[in-house]
């Protein structure tokens, strides 16, 4: 039986005038739609970084909503072939809260779309004793998917993408 879920989306840019706005623009209110689940968020804007990774206030928000999700969500760029410092500093906050939960990737960027950052994210997740779901969605050249406001060309596409993945998502999440 499918519950209702809490589910963490996770942005891995905080660069001014990031992309990932763009995204967040498109993706969260096509997951709103899908209405059986609850969003929460985690964004590098909304934290404080220092030299260590996250401040303790900081740490302290991103542990207590990743205890709390079910699933996660990662929507992540790709930087010279990987994934950004700030996702990093994310991830590394705790260890125990992200145990045996499912995670899936929206990536974007360039020629490859964010895969590289993926493939890398998969990694990481393992020793996190966290589940990487295989599907992704990809967007190549992602700034050409989308027009002047945010919509996407291909809405057909990209939101048939998002519910294969959300439906394995949660899938592994009530298993
Ligand atoms: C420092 C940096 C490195 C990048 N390296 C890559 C790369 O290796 N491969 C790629 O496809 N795109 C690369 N890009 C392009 C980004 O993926 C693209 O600009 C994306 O929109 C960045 O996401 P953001 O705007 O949400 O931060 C890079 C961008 C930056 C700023």
């Amino acid at each position: 039986m499918t519950e209702r879920l809490t589910i963490a989306l996770i942005y891995g840019s905080g660069r001014e005038g990031r992309f990932a706005d763009t995204i967040a623009g498109w993706l969260e209110p096509e997951l709103s739609a899908l209405g059986y689940h609850d969003i929460i968020r985690i964004d590098p804007v909304e934290l404080t970084f220092t030299p260590g990774g996250l401040d303790e206030a900081s740490a302290q928000l991103v542990e207590s909503r990743i205890s709390r999700a079910d699933a996660f969500l990662i929507v992540t760029p790709e930087y010279n072939h990987a994934y950004p410092a700030a996702l990093k500093a994310i991830i590394d906050s705790c260890f125990r809260p992200w145990h045996a939960k499912p995670i899936a990737f929206v990536s974007y960027g360039g020629v490859s779309g964010g895969l590289r950052a993926v493939e890398q994210l998969r990694l990481v997740f393992a020793e996190l004793h966290a589940v990487a779901i295989r599907e992704t969605v990809s967007l190549a050249h992602a700034w050409t998917q989308f027009d002047p406001v945010g919509n996407p060309f291909r809405p057909g596409q990209l939101n048939g993408q998002l519910a294969v993945l959300m439906k394995r998502l949660i899938w592994w999440a009530n298993a």
